[in-house]
């Protein structure tokens, strides 16, 4: 039976390489993660979303799976995971199960014994096609781009066969069109609910679905060559729906997308509750307001109007009809704090604590980064060699291969490198920052953590992860954070954000100064408020209805009376 928990939830996201390495080899573990369940559930978090701990070799850092039934070594065993679901259940946190559903590794037995033989019938579980003879020469089977790398087809080996790999080369694509790989997938969807996991967030999964037959792709200025013949493809509700049926809607369980552009009509066919297909979908819209064309690494100055008309959309489109997500960070984005023009140096405090209340106080469900509840920034990367996201790497090659100078190059990945999130957590100031007990991490450590960390954080007058508790508290509690619809005000305003969510008798107005010079907000007579519930300074400025807010400030006042904004 379906219990919608997935309602009143706030997730905190583990990247099990970098959260604690609890046997100091360099690794993230299991037995990291256990220890540290108290600090994660006194935050006011209801369920932890793991990114793979599947066995992996690793190519994009665990998702590119090549046992979906087994733990890697490096994380633990399975033994540890049975430990770890019941440490989390004891204490009643959900647990969300990270499934890459579009692709599997080139290790996968399925793979391996599909490049064995012409004859396998594995063969099928992946998308293999001739390539074209043009002048003599052998071309990919159509010019699609993958999202990673250049041409999404692989040759395999020296025959006239390439394989489809919309992600990195190690990556291959599955052929959902198989009904024996769809059995495959429910059974492993099945393994993991049978054993108690809540749920699960499906990667890129709007892209199971391709276009058939294929073709080249002639559109000018998309977001990427091929898209429109493998994103939101034709089969694409019906594969969710399958899903539904013989898996998820037999258990208890929840589930969240990671959409890939999706069109609006789409993304809302997804979530929509008497659809049947999954609960939630991520929208990172409003993240890509400091880059052009939702492309990480191409930097502009930050835009607040698409930031607000990007989280707010999805929040209006699916009120009432499906449920939201709220995401300021993951391991695919930088910091938040050290992006959207913050000014980090001086007000890292204020900008983490207006950013969660923002964001989190709006319709749907708070996803948290782990670090991000302690306001962890950027990393100060040095050279390239420091990066170890196969992206990062990839862009820079292109770009030097280009003639770009290295060094411009390198600092031209490194305001979206996807490695800043990745870095090890700061838990302390002691070595590595507390992540082990000295062995050489998988990955650089930020050299900032003497100054930024966990511990250092739990004893400031400052404390995000406090700001945190009382925020994520407050939206737990009040029905009209969770249900409440949603009204925007001061759209055109280039300094504020403010909306109010209201339900029933009860209504809460979020204000925030998304700039470091003072604003002004000159609150509508229908306002009437009773009382602050949540301030990130000690005090607000209020003469008449006339607000001044500081650098980065954050309120969020109980309404007297339902507003009459139509
Ligand atoms: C998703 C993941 C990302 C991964 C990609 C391919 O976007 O979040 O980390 O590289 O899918 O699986």
């Amino acid at each position: 039976m379906k219990t919608n928990w997935y309602e009143r939830a706030v997730v905190y996201q583990i990247y099990p390489f970098s959260f604690l390495d609890n046997n100091n080899d360099g690794w993230g573990d299991i037995e990291g993660i256990i220890s540290k369940l108290d600090y994660i559930k006194d935050l006011g978090v209801t369920a932890i979303w793991f990114s793979p701990l599947y066995k992996s070799p690793d190519y994009d850092y665990g998702y590119d799976i090549a046992d979906y039934r087994a733990i890697d070594e490096k994380f633990g065993t399975m033994a540890d995971f049975d430990r770890l679901l019941a440490e989390c259940h004891k204490r009643d946190l959900k647990v969300i199960m990270d499934m890459v559903l579009n692709h599997t590794s080139m290790e996968h037995p399925w793979f391996k014994k599909a490049l064995e033989s012409p004859d396998s019938p594995y063969r099928d579980y992946y998308i293999i096609r001739k390539g074209k003879q043009e002048k003599g020469k052998l071309l990919p089977p159509t010019n699609w781009a993958s999202t990673f790398t250049g041409s999404a087809w692989e040759r395999i080996g020296d025959s006239d066969e390439f394989y489809l790999h919309l992600f990195c080369r190690e990556q291959p694509d599955l052929n959902w069109e198989n009904p024996k790989v769809r059995e495959e997938i429910i059974a492993i969807l099945k393994f993991w609910l049978d054993k108690g996991v809540d749920g699960f967030r499906f990667d890129v999964f709007n892209m199971f679905s391709k276009v058939y037959p294929f073709q080249d792709d002639h559109q000018k200025g998309t977001f990427q060559k091929g898209g429109q013949y493998f994103v939101d493809g034709p089969r694409m509700h019906e594969f969710l729906k399958e899903l539904n049926e013989k898996a998820l809607s037999l258990y208890d369980s929840y589930t969240v997308g990671e959409s890939y552009h999706p069109s609006k009509e789409n993304a809302l066919e997804y979530v929509r509750r008497d659809n049947h297909e999954l609960d939630s979908i991520f929208n990172f819209a409003h993240l890509a307001a400091d880059n052009i064309a939702d492309k990480k690494f191409f930097w502009k100055p930050f835009n607040l109007r698409q930031f607000k008309d990007g989280l707010f959309q999805p929040q209006k489109d699916n009120y009432g009809l499906g449920w939201n997500t709220l995401v300021l960070e993951n391991h695919d984005n930088p910091r938040s704090v050290s992006r959207f023009g913050i000014d980090t140096k001086n007000y890292r405090y204020e900008a983490a604590t207006m950013l969660a209340t923002i964001t989190y106080l709006g319709f749907g469900i708070p996803y948290i980064y782990m670090g991000q509840e302690v306001g962890l920034t950027n990393c100060p990367f040095d050279n390239i060699e420091e990066m170890k996201d196969p992206v990062s790497h990839f862009v820079y090659d292109l770009m030097t291969s280009y003639g770009m100078p290295k060094k411009l190059a390198f600092n031209f990945i490194k305001y979206g490198a996807r490695d800043h999130a990745r870095v090890p957590m700061a838990w302390n100031d002691s070595v590595n920052g507390g992540f082990n007990e000295g062995a050489l991490p998988w990955q650089k450590v930020n050299p900032n953590y003497r100054q930024i960390n966990v511990e250092k954080d739990l004893k400031s007058d400052k404390s995000i992860y406090r700001y945190f508790q009382k925020l994520l508290k407050l939206k737990k509690e009040s029905e009209a954070a969770i249900y409440g619809k949603l009204e925007e005000y001061a759209h055109d305003d280039r300094q504020l954000i403010a909306y109010s969510r209201q339900y029933e008798d009860e209504g809460l107005f979020i204000l925030a100064n998304f700039s470091k010079r003072p604003a002004v907000y000159e609150a509508p007579a229908e306002l009437v408020w009773s009382g602050v519930l949540l301030n990130n300074y000690p005090e607000l400025e209020n003469k008449s209805g006339t607000l001044k807010l500081k650098p980065y400030q954050a309120v969020v006042l109980q309404l007297a009376q339902p507003t009459n904004k139509k």
